[in-house]
């Protein structure tokens, strides 16, 4: 069962394409993550996915209907989607923020209701920004931002949720929470979701399906297990490295060969045994 597919999805700006023929296979219920170097399309292909970019040729279809037939409201009550390093109106607190992902449920018949406020106050809640409800979005730190954006995405309450880089500008004990969390949503209440990460080990220990992006295609997509290798990190990065087993999670753990502390004598045995 798929949440999203594309049929010979093309994206571009102007004459160049960035995504060629892409056919595209999201599964629902699961966790699929991006990766891809910088410029490979990431962004530009999630923001398809959430009709934000009109597609150059080809289809993509939500929950058995073609997007560019369906409704923004509609689309907006199946899918919500947190862009790379949005930016809030200024002056906008965090309540007012939040708020703003009950939208789709909004008409001119329809006004603020019990359950607008609940998906308001649970989103709140999960991510931690209660305490913060009449801040300016503008006066908080990077990580409290993050996590602003990320409880009006929740509030949309949406079945799908696309999330461009969420863990950028959060410090470590931040990346672990924001991900837990998007695991928790998936875990108990099977939503689907659909991030890019720069962290391929982040990706491998929370992703049941990883999509790497090069070339304007698809290079792999499956379970990391299986798809993470230093044939795939080198094609798709032009990065050598060793995959290693991570020892709390068992998942494929990269390390890059690189300058520094690593090459002393002593430690170059290691290097140089890349198996996993
Ligand atoms: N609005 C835009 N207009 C023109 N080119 C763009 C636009 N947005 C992105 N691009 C280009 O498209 C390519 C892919 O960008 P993007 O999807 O942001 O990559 P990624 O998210 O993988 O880093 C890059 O070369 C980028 O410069
Ligand atoms: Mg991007």
């Amino acid at each position: 069962m798929h949440a999203i597919s594309t049929k010979s999805l093309t994206l571009g700006y102007g004459e160049e394409n960035i995504i060629d023929q892409l056919d595209l296979s999201i599964p629902k219920g699961k966790i699929t993550v991006f990766i891809g170097s910088n410029g490979s399309g990431k962004s530009t292909l999630l923001r398809s996915l959430a009709r934000l970019l009109k597609p150059k040729s080809g289809s993509i279809v939500l929950d058995g209907n073609d997007i560019a037939h369906t409704s923004t409201k509609k689309i907006a009550r199946k899918l919500a989607i947190l862009p790379q390093s949005p930016v809030a109106p200024e002056g906008l607190t965090v309540l007012q923020l939040v708020k703003q992902g009950r939208y789709p449920y909004q008409n001119w018949l329809q006004q603020w209701s019990e359950k607008d406020e609940e998906a308001v106050v649970n989103a709140m809640k999960v991510t931690r920004m209660s305490e913060f409800a009449d801040r300016k979005v503008d006066s908080l730190s990077g990580g409290q931002r993050q996590r602003a954006w990320i409880a009006m995405t929740l509030a949309q309450d949406t079945e799908t949720i696309l999330l461009d880089e969420p863990t950028t500008y959060l410090d470590m004990t931040h990346q672990i929470e924001i991900l837990d969390l998007l695991y928790d949503l998936n875990q108990s209440e099977e939503r689907t979701i659909v991030m890019v990460l720069h962290d391929i080990n982040l990706a491998c220990r929370y992703a049941d399906n990883i999509v790497a992006i090069h070339d304007k295609k698809i290079y792999k997509q499956g379970d990391p297990d299986t798809i993470i290798t230093p044939d795939l990190i080198h094609s798709v990065f032009g990065l050598q490295c060793h995959v290693a087993c991570d020892p709390l999670c068992g998942t494929p753990m990269c390390i890059p060969f690189s300058k520094g502390k690593h090459l002393r004598a002593g430690r170059q045995q290691v290097n140089e045994a890349n198996s996993y």
